[in-house]
């Protein structure tokens, strides 16, 4: 694997970490989108947790893969996540690994809050692409500013 700067982890790639997304992608349940969205938090220790979208009839209830890991994160005791790999993929489609799944809005807002140097893992046709959370979501809303 050639050199990642600043990647976390000596033991888990940015590759394996889109793998647990997409691992985690599969246990989605989307009967209305049918858009599966996994993302998997790397922490110290090469600690990782998964999570995908969890859709509702009522359609604004729906919570976001990224929003759920952040969820799962706070109430295991977590509190630092290093970075995250997201992937997404219609049903039709099943291509996770060429497609880009960039974050929302929303769910920057909500990794922001954690670690704006999160890095984030997106999927493409060219293999993993690492990007800061910061750059994603410049100038973001924070009650304590600068
Ligand atoms: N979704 C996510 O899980 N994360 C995002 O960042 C964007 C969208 C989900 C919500 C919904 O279940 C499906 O993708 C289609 O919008």
């Amino acid at each position: 694997m050639a050199a990642k700067p600043n990647w976390p982890s000596e033991k888990i790639s940015p590759e394996d970490l889109l793998s647990l997304a997409r691992e985690a992608a599969d246990r989605a349940y989307v009967p209305y989108s049918r858009y599966h969205v996994g993302a998997a938090m790397l922490f110290e220790n090469d600690e990782v947790i998964q999570a995908c979208n969890v859709e509702n009839a009522s359609y604004g209830v729906t919570i976001c893969a990224e929003r759920a890991a952040v969820v799962i994160m706070v109430s295991q005791g977590k509190r630092n996540p290093l970075a995250i790999a997201v992937t997404g993929s219609h049903e039709d489609s099943d291509d996770y690994f060429r497609i880009e799944c960039p974050p929302c809005g929303a769910c920057r807002q909500a990794l922001t809050e954690f670690n704006p140097n999160m890095l984030v893992v997106m999927a493409s046709k060219d293999g993993a692409k690492i990007f800061e959370l910061k750059k994603l979501l410049p100038h973001s809303f924070t009650l304590d500013p600068e």
